[in-house]
């Protein structure tokens, strides 16, 4: 087992080594761009290294903004033939070359941290001055673009969208997905075992998806009107939400249009009052739902547990999840597995249908943290230093094993282990 020192050093070494010049890539061969919510997540961990480097690492992902303020999913900053499917097959035009669909928005929570742990404070305040334009537009972007009905639940149209690719959540729903008829070639699985990717049917789907958006030249109306998969996602839904929250903590500090304000502030608050849509009396649960079939897909994932980080849940709800969540929690060593394991769908290694994966479970123990629960935030925490201990820095992890799983001396598990649990 390593020791604490040696694994600050071994994080600190994992970022520098995936640093392409000012934007820092998840692991190589694997995934080589730059994807939205790894590069802000990976810039706690610069933090810690590096202050400008950690701000440069949020400038060039909002390189790829797009002018309707859509911050992309990933930014194809250099061409790069380890991964499928690249630029051209999302076929957007845009400069950096970019995906056509976005991530779920921690980034703004991020910046918020970031802002607050930061030692220079002059370059803190002439960074945000510059940013927090871009941030107000990414956010009224989810806002204007994904509940343009302002019902107060912002849409998903793509599990990649989700960052939980494979999750159980979205199975039903995207079997719905016709599959492409075109033949590709898998690139994910000439760098990891097939057991712990997804299926061939689901990337089929997946390619559906990012063919139709092309078709449609990329109009989100047309898209919100005809897109076949369309999911209220708990996970998006919360961190939107709690990401709206630290931005207006920050337009207070520092200052921006107050049309945006009350702006952002009206859709919190819609958000506030529609969230009990997603609540189920019979389990006493949240769930995400099929926003085209308005049904509840009933399991309960990392996803769904999101609620207690946005601050969504009542008391009441969030006495309820941390019940739920005890037996989680005990049911493995190494914080919350990512498909609750009484699940038919869980599979222990198989990417977001088991496994434990870093950021989560801080995005996790935040929550509980923010309810009171501090002895459970703990139990994740030291259960995630333990895995980091045992295992290192892998993508994600063997929920029953701790066994490394996906890439290794992968960006986002270092900074965390950086920010939070070393
Ligand atoms: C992948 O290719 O597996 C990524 O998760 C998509 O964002």
């Amino acid at each position: 087992m390593a020791n604490r020192e040696s694994l600050i050093e071994q994080a600190k070494d994992i970022l520098r080594k995936n640093d392409m010049g000012g934007y820092t890539i998840p692991t190589h061969g694997l995934y080589p761009f730059q994807w939205n919510w790894d590069a802000a997540i990976t810039a706690l961990g610069w933090m810690k290294i590096d202050e400008s480097r950690a701000w440069l690492e949020i400038e060039k992902l909002l390189e790829g903004q797009w002018d309707n303020g859509m911050i992309p999913h990933i930014i194809f900053h250099e061409e790069v033939d380890s991964y499928f499917p690249g630029a051209d097959v999302w076929g957007t035009a845009q400069k950096p070359a970019t995906t056509s669909i976005s991530q779920p928005p921690v980034l703004a929570s991020v910046v918020k941290i970031m802002l607050e742990v930061a030692n220079d404070r002059e370059l803190a305040k002439v960074k945000i001055d510059a940013m927090l334009d871009k941030l107000v537009a990414y956010h009224q972007w989810w806002y204007n673009e994904r509940d343009p009905r302002k019902t107060g639940l912002v849409v998903s149209y793509h599990p990649w969208e989700s960052g939980m690719d494979n999750s159980p959540a979205w199975d039903e729903s995207l079997a719905a997905v016709p599959p492409v008829t075109w033949q590709y070639k898998r690139k994910d699985l000439e760098h990891v075992d097939a057991a712990e990717r997804p299926h061939a049917a689901e990337y089929d789907r997946y390619l559906y998806l990012v063919d139709f958006y092309k078709q449609h030249n990329f109009d989100s109306e047309q898209i919100f009107q005809h897109c076949p998969y369309k999911m209220y996602d708990v996970g998006i839904i919360s961190i939107l939400h709690k990401a709206t929250k630290d931005l207006l903590a920050i337009c207070d500090e520092y200052g921006t249009e107050q049309s945006a304000i009350d702006d952002l502030a009206s859709r919190h608050l819609l958000t506030q009052q529609a969230i009990s849509s997603l609540w189920d009396e019979e389990t006493q649960s949240f769930y995400n739902k099929n926003a085209i079939t308005d049904e509840f897909v009933k399991v309960m994932t990392t996803g769904t547990m999101m609620a207690l980080y946005g601050e969504l849940a009542s008391e009441a709800q969030a006495a309820s999840l941390l019940t739920i969540s005890r037996q989680w929690l005990s049911a493995v060593d190494y914080g919350m597995a990512s498909t609750i394991p009484t699940s038919d769908k869980y599979e222990p290694q198989r990417y977001w249908r088991g496994p434990v994966w870093l950021h989560i479970n801080w995005l996790i123990a935040n929550g509980m943290q923010h309810y009171g629960f501090a002895e459970e935030a703990e139990q994740i925490k030291a259960s995630t230093q333990a895995l980091v201990e045992q295992t290192g820095y892998f993508e994600y992890f063997n929920c029953e094993t701790g066994a490394g799983c996906g890439g290794d001396a992968f960006s986002w598990t270092a900074a965390i282990a950086l920010h939070w649990c070393l």
